[in-house]
């Protein structure tokens, strides 16, 4: 039964839990079927998709499309529902370490350490490094709306400036912005422009297994998606990543100091939080938050109660964007809410079962669970779940978070590796750049409508992230 209601979806059930449903095909053969599958014949929706309507089931035992040689064993019990997806959320029941993106890049990528990312609580130093980066956020809270305003205002000049001559990539220049953007909130000191392809190569040395890059299969198998590469061929481009960060954090690095760190040990962590935490979700978050808005079905009733409620709550704070202004605009924050529901930067998330376990489905189906079995959720099946979404869950609704009835569905956004209701702790594994995260979100659509009536954009979507360019913007006239 279809709800649009915030129902999560299933009462429990009285009858006896069942196996999880599903295959791994033959040895090799099954995973390479898989794969294939998954990066050229159907696509990361259409793989889970089609295998819920082939078992008829939310749980599934299916294969992640790594290896042979990663660490990580392929064989995983997908949760692809709105309720079986918040096990992995749940620390009593699994075990978070090692295991972010599915596989764990070799250490030299990272300095020689193990990064907080890749610690489970309950290993000594997740605490400690956490508060590292709660300190660090905390620290800088009032340099994230100057940095983002003089950043992206320089971004939309550009766009203005080119938009009369062809389609304008927005991709090409949040790469360079959203990287200077961080740099100066976190560190109070704008990396040197070139800096941001040094990252980029390092990111895609250690992103490669996810995407397929375009090149035909038989290259991209054997060269991106059997083997770690070598992070020799990135040594130069971390080092001058880790070089800004040692140099440009001094603060950041005296607090680790006095928390018992090494300043290295610190600077590994620091570069991975700006690299990888935050630079490569923004350059996924941002394009989806412009081509959902630009892209909405009802984009000229929704763009102009976006720019009305803007202007309204900026006048209101003096003409200042303020933290307070921007957390009046319900209509706003129910955008960005809605773009990272429909299309999470962070698609999926893992953790290993840490004792047998039954786990139940939105159907108040429960399935058993051996301690020990890699869990494995696809982000957007749960969060487009349409028993919590309704008939419409598998679109853009702008404004489906306002309101009371609206306010009782963010709990079903899990972007942030935990609900949208709940927050980042030392002693969880929940993204601590939850709020940074959501105040930039809301900053990006507040300048847009103080600086546009309405934009259009082209936009197309990618396996390794959405494309969008501005073909047309008018020009705010109130
Ligand atoms: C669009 C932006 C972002 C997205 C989508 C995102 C998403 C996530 C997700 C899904 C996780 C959990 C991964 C897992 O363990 O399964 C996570 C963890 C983490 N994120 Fe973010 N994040 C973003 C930005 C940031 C920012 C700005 C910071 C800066 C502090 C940050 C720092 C971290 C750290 C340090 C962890 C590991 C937390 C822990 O070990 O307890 N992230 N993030």
């Amino acid at each position: 039964m279809a709800s649009s209601n915030g129902h999560s979806g299933g009462s429990s059930s009285s009858t006896a839990p069942r196996a999880v449903p599903g295959s791994y095909g033959l040895p090799v053969i099954g995973n390479l079927r898989d794969r294939h599958d998954f990066y050229y014949r159907q696509g990361q929706d259409k793989y889970f998709e089609s295998r819920i309507q082939q078992y008829g089931s939310t749980v599934l035992r299916i294969n992640v499309p790594r290896g042979p040689f990663f660490t990580i064993d392929p064989k995983v019990v997908a949760l692809l529902d709105a309720k079986s997806f918040t096990t992995l959320f749940d620390l009593d029941r699994v075990e978070k370490k090692d295991v972010l993106v599915g596989y764990v890049p070799p250490v030299s990528i990272t300095g020689g350490y193990r990064i907080l990312s890749y610690l489970d609580p309950s290993e000594p130093n997740h605490d400690k490094l956490k508060q590292l980066m709660f300190n660090l956020l905390h620290s800088r809270k009032d340099s994230v709306i100057p940095a983002f305003r003089s950043n992206f205002s320089s971004l939309l000049d550009g766009v203005d400036l080119q938009v009369g001559n062809g389609p304008v990539d927005f991709n090409k220049l949040n790469d360079v912005s959203a990287f200077q953007f961080l740099g100066e909130a976190f560190f109070g000191e704008r990396p040197a422009p070139e800096l941001f392809s040094n990252a980029g190569k390092w990111l895609l040395l250690m992103l490669s297994p996810l995407f397929s890059i375009g090149l035909p299969w038989i290259v991209e198998e054997p060269l991106l998606h059997s083997v770690p590469l070598p992070s020799i061929l990135v040594r130069k481009d971390y080092k001058a990543f880790y070089d800004y960060v040692f140099n440009a954090g001094t603060k950041a690095l005296d607090n680790a100091e006095s928390m018992g760190f090494s300043r290295e040990e610190a600077c590994h962590n620091l570069v991975f939080m700006m690299g990888l935490n935050s630079y490569a979700a923004f350059k996924l978050m941002l394009p989806t938050i412009l081509g959902s808005v630009a892209g909405a079905k009802d984009k000229s009733s929704l763009h102009a109660r976006l720019a009305a409620e803007v202007r309204a709550a900026v006048a209101d704070a003096g003409g200042e964007v303020t933290i307070a202004a921007v957390e009046r605009m319900e209509l706003v924050k129910s955008v960005v809410w809605e773009a990272v529901r429909l299309d999470p930067p962070v698609k999926y998330q893992y953790g290993h079962a840490k004792r047998d376990m039954e786990i139940e489905s939105h159907d108040g189906v429960r399935y058993k669970v051996k301690k020990g079995e890699m869990l494995m959720g696809y982000q957007p099946c749960a969060t487009r779940d349409p028993r919590v979404f309704g008939a419409t869950a598998g679109e853009f609704v702008g404004d489906r978070f306002v309101g009371e009835e609206g306010r009782k569905l963010v709990k079903y956004v899990y972007w942030s590796n935990g609900r949208e209701t709940e927050e980042p702790t030392v002693g969880n594994k929940q993204c601590p750049g939850k709020n940074f995260v959501m105040l930039v979100g809301r900053l990006f659509v507040v300048e847009l409508f103080l600086r546009y009536d309405t934009f259009s954009v082209q936009f197309t979507k990618g396996p390794g992230g959405n494309k969008v360019a501005f073909t047309d913007v008018t020009k705010a006239t109130s």
